[in-house]
Parts: C-alpha cells; sequence; structure tokens
C-alpha cells in the first residue's frame, strides 16, 4: 500500500511547476539524483524487510551469535556508512555545476521578492538602461542565464521547480543562481519561504522562448507603453493619474513614474495578474482594483472600490490595453 501511494503520489509530479517534469539544466540534475535515491533506496528497503522477514523466522532459543554480531556490525555501522558518504559524494559532485556563475557577458536579472510579489529586471550588458516588469520572467532556450536575487522586505526563496533548485532572497545581499532552460514552454514558479499572510498568492510565470522570440519580446518591452486610444481608455489613463494610481507605479511613456508597487508598462501582455493570482482579463482587473484585500489579504496596494463601476471599467481597459 505503501510502494502504491508513493508511486501514485510521483505520478502527480507532471506539469508546468514539477521538479521531476525538468526543464532546465539544474532541475535535470536535481531530478537525477532524486531519482537515483529512489532505485538504491527501494533496494535498501527491500533487503531490510527480508532481513527482517528472516529474523522474524528463527527459533525461539536459537542463538546465532556470531551472525548477529556481524549483522549489526556489517548492516548498523558499515553499510549505513557506506551508503552515505556515496549520496554525500554524488551529491556535492553535483553542486559546482549548479552554483557555476554564468560568464558576465551573459543575460542579467535582478529578481527582487516582496510581499508578495516579484520585481524583475533585466540588466543591459553595458549596466546602463534597465527593463523593469513585474512577476513574469522571459528566457532564452539554450542561453546560461545570471539571476541575481535579492529583497528589500524580509526572505523569499525564488523557487522554479522545473528550472533548477531553490534559492533564498535574503535582505541586504545578492544571490546568485545560474540558469539554463532546456525546453520550451511556459513554467510557474513559487516563493518557498514563509514570508507573510499572502506568502502562498505569491506566484511566477516563466516562459522559455526561443532566442529569436525573446529578442523580439525583449526589444517590445523596452518600448515605452503603447497608451490605447479608445475613449473608455483615456479616461481609464486619466484616473490612473488623478486617483493616486500613479505614486505607486510607474507605466513608461506616461506621467506615471512611481516606485512602490509593480511597473504596469506592458501589464497588459502579462500572462496573469497579482503575481499569478488572477488570470490577465479586463473582468479580473476590475475586480483585483476594486477589492485587492480580498484577492490578496494583506496585499500593500488599498483597495479603490469606492469608486463608481464605470470607473473601474475605465481603469480596467486602460491597463488591459497596456500591451
Ligand atoms: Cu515570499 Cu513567501
Amino acid at each position: 500500500a505503501f510502494l502504491g501511494a508513493s508511486v501514485l503520489g510521483i505520478m502527480g509530479c507532471e506539469g508546468p511547476q514539477s521538479a521531476l517534469n525538468p526543464a532546465g539544466r539544474g532541475a535535470e540534475q536535481i531530478a537525477q539524483l532524486f531519482w537515483w535515491l529512489v532505485a538504491v533506496n527501494t533496494l535498501i528497503w527491500i533487503l531490510v524487510v527480508g532481513l527482517a522477514v528472516y529474523a522474524a523466522q528463527l527459533r525461539p532459543g536459537a542463538h546465532p551469535h556470531r551472525r548477529a554480531k556481524l549483522l549489526i556490525i556489517g548492516g548498523g555501522v558499515i553499510f549505513p556508512i557506506l551508503v552515505l558518504t556515496i549520496y554525500l559524494t554524488y551529491g556535492l559532485s553535483l553542486m559546482p555545476a549548479l552554483l557555476k556563475p554564468a560568464d558576465s557577458d551573459d543575460l542579467q536579472i535582478a529578481v527582487s521578492g516582496e510581499q508578495w510579489w516579484w520585481r524583475v529586471r533585466y540588466l543591459s550588458s553595458s549596466g546602463g538602461e534597465v527593463i523593469e516588469l513585474a512577476n513574469e520572467i522571459r528566457l532564452p532556450l539554450g542561453e546560461s542565464v545570471n539571476l541575481l536575487l535579492d529583497s528589500p522586505d524580509v526572505i523569499h526563496s525564488f523557487w522554479v521547480p522545473s528550472l533548477t533548485g531553490k534559492m533564498d532572497m535574503i535582505p541586504g545581499r545578492i544571490s546568485r543562481l545560474t540558469l539554463k532552460a532546456t525546453k520550451v514552454g511556459v513554467y510557474h514558479g513559487v516563493c518557498a519561504e514563509y514570508c507573510g499572510s499572502a506568502h502562498a498568492l505569491m506566484k511566477l510565470d516563466v516562459v522559455v522562448m526561443t532566442p529569436d522570440a525573446f529578442a523580439a519580446w525583449l526589444a517590445a518591452q523596452g518600448q515605452p507603453a503603447a497608451v490605447p486610444q479608445q475613449a473608455l481608455a483615456a479616461r481609464g489613463q486619466e484616473l490612473f493619474q488623478f486617483e493616486g494610481c500613479s505614486a505607486c507605479h510607474t507605466i513608461r511613456g506616461t506621467a506615471a513614474d512611481g516606485q512602490v508597487g509593480p511597473d504596469l508598462t506592458h501589464v497588459g501582455s502579462r500572462l496573469s495578474l497579482g503575481a499569478g493570482t488572477l488570470p490577465n482579463k479586463p473582468a479580473a482587473f476590475l475586480r483585483w482594483i476594486a477589492h485587492t484585500e480580498k484577492v490578496k489579504p494583506g496585499v500593500h496596494m488599498p483597495a479603490f472600490g469606492m469608486l463608481p463601476e464605470k470607473d473601474l471599467r475605465a481603469l480596467a481597459m486602460f491597463l488591459e490595453g497596456l500591451q
């Protein structure tokens, strides 16, 4: 029953957020280590159960002294030391490759874990201009990428199981993580360190693209916002400024230049809203703006449910139009 349950559990480990469905160099090594542990431990389990059955069958009063001593020293001391040493050596041998920093001319992305979202900045090779977005990382297939991880508030942990192992994001220091994606696709990441009331709602979309598609995407992200022209969206842009949204959010190419919350320059093009909590649809924008606290308890953004419905719709149209 135990084995059956384990197998069923492992069969559930598919999909875009599975360490056993690797799409990156680091995750491949971790999955390999996992399967080795499963195989060797299964053999050991069979051996131990076999010995237990053998011991249970011994006649009462039989005294297999010498054999018992051998079994205790061999099976209880030497065998575990041997197996654990092999595990440790194998595990340690994988680490240098996982932690090896990418070359300085590789793509650098600074990711900051904040309560409860991800600030993502693509750093230019000259160290000059920076493109900022939020809650979404796009990566070129087959290229090493250097992630620089930190946090301005509490400890978070960056974890995209399909790509590589997790790494803590510690206030006051920059941790480096190298990624190399090996399969095109959309993967999910989570915060893996308890960081407050909305910890479980701090999710991340990671999109692995072909190098050409990635270059086109990055160029488009570098452009200022294409502000939608319809009357309703124009009204939304006015409200965005007038109601104070621009004090916290930046929309490049407009007067909005707040630094507190996520950059919304191309928010309409992202895969989700509120760090993976809502789909990217006008109705979801409306729900988020009107009821932030219901969608994400503890969130720092105040709810704007006091605005009339038509204003909320105008804001939603404006933001959705920022492709
Ligand atoms: Cu951030 Cu948990």
